[in-house]
């Protein structure tokens, strides 16, 4: 059974690459042991100007443990998690192997699937039944997520507009963006400019300006249709930035299976101050995380590909036992 388990854990390791991380800096490393795989995060390779305090690296790491819990489940692999206070930041146990659930498999498939979309969206709104089954799985991931009212996107739409203002006028900040944006990026980590809006759509609540042009057709379209959500819970430590990871990617994954687009925005929780605005937002009922736009996708334009993952032999590590 403990060869079996340590190759699981292994393929574990591997379907986690996949997992959606701030920037594509992919902060994570895998070591697999007999019975347990160990997950690690990587300060090389956190944004220090723009992630001091490691959220989004840890938010990073959260999507990445849920996207390994995700394959193991779809090999009928029952498994206990342990999130010690320091590192490792999480510890997966295999406990014993059951004929595979069929949802579990093609969950796995979704894996595979999700992605980062940057396209405008289209004008069909997101059914009401989707967006409260992203509400589910937020809760069941282990966080909360808001749906915006009309009004709240607008205060949205101005937070956004003075955290981007406020990053663009950082030098350090804009350095730092450049180091993983644009290109073709043959490292593997990053963004290649196949992801990137070749302009930037004129929507009410702006994307990411990453400062390149991209070769993405972006679409004509406008956020009309979108709606936003905010990622949020109770604590603002460490540990709740790793659970917000796993549930970010239980939601992400649940709008995929509904045909739902997801773009994170991540600038307004970057700045103290924008954090504090969606905060009052939320009336003081917990801390935000991450906003998200979700969408449909206009299905006249093609999709933006994969973007690339770091080699398995850079993010896991055997251990010899
Ligand atoms: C915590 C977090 C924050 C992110 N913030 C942004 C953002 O502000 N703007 C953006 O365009 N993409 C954002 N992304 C998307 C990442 O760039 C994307 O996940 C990464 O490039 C990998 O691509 P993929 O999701 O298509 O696999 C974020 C992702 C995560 C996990």
């Amino acid at each position: 059974m403990t060869d079996t388990a340590r190759e699981a854990l292994a393929r574990a390791a591997d379907a986690a690459r996949l997992a959606p991380s701030i920037h594509n800096t992919q902060p994570w490393r895998w070591v697999v042991h007999a019975d347990r795989l160990e997950l690690f995060a990587v300060p090389d390779r956190q944004l220090r100007e723009q992630d001091p305090d490691g959220r989004l690296m840890r938010l990073s790491c959260g999507a990445a443990l849920h996207h390994a819990r995700v394959a193991l489940a779809a090999e009928g692999w029952l498994h206990d998690v342990e999130r010690p206070a320091g590192e490792p930041l999480a510890v997966i146990r295999v406990e014993r192997h059951e004929p595979a659930d069929p949802r579990a498999m093609q969950r796995f498939q979704l894996l595979h699937v999700r992605h980062t979309d940057r396209r405008t969206v289209s004008d069909e709104p997101v059914p009401q039944g989707v967006r409260q089954a992203l509400v589910d799985a937020a809760r069941q991931g282990g966080a909360r997520l808001h749906v915006l009212h009309r009004d709240e996107v607008l205060q949205l739409a101005v937070m956004i507009e003075h955290a981007g203002a406020a990053q663009q006028g950082d030098e350090r900040m804009s350095t730092e963006t450049a180091q993983w944006v644009g290109g073709d990026r043959p490292a593997g980590t990053g963004l290649p400019d196949a992801v990137i809006p070749a302009e930037l759509p004129l929507t009410t609540v702006a994307e990411r300006d990453f400062g390149v042009s991209g070769t993405l057709a972006a679409g004509a379209g406008h956020d009309t249709a979108a709606s936003y959500a905010v990622l949020y819970g109770d604590g603002d430590e460490a540990l709740d930035w790793l659970r917000a990871g796993e549930a970010l990617s239980a939601v992400w994954l649940a709008a995929t299976e509904h045909g739902a687009t997801v773009l994170p925005l991540s600038s307004p929780v970057e700045l103290v101050f924008t954090r504090q605005a969606l905060r009052r937002m939320l009336s003081d009922t917990g801390y935000p995380y991450l906003v998200l736009r979700l969408g449909i996708a206009d299905a006249d334009h093609a999709g933006p590909p994969h973007t690339p993952r770091l080699p398995a032999e850079q993010v896991i590590e055997l251990a010899d036992e």
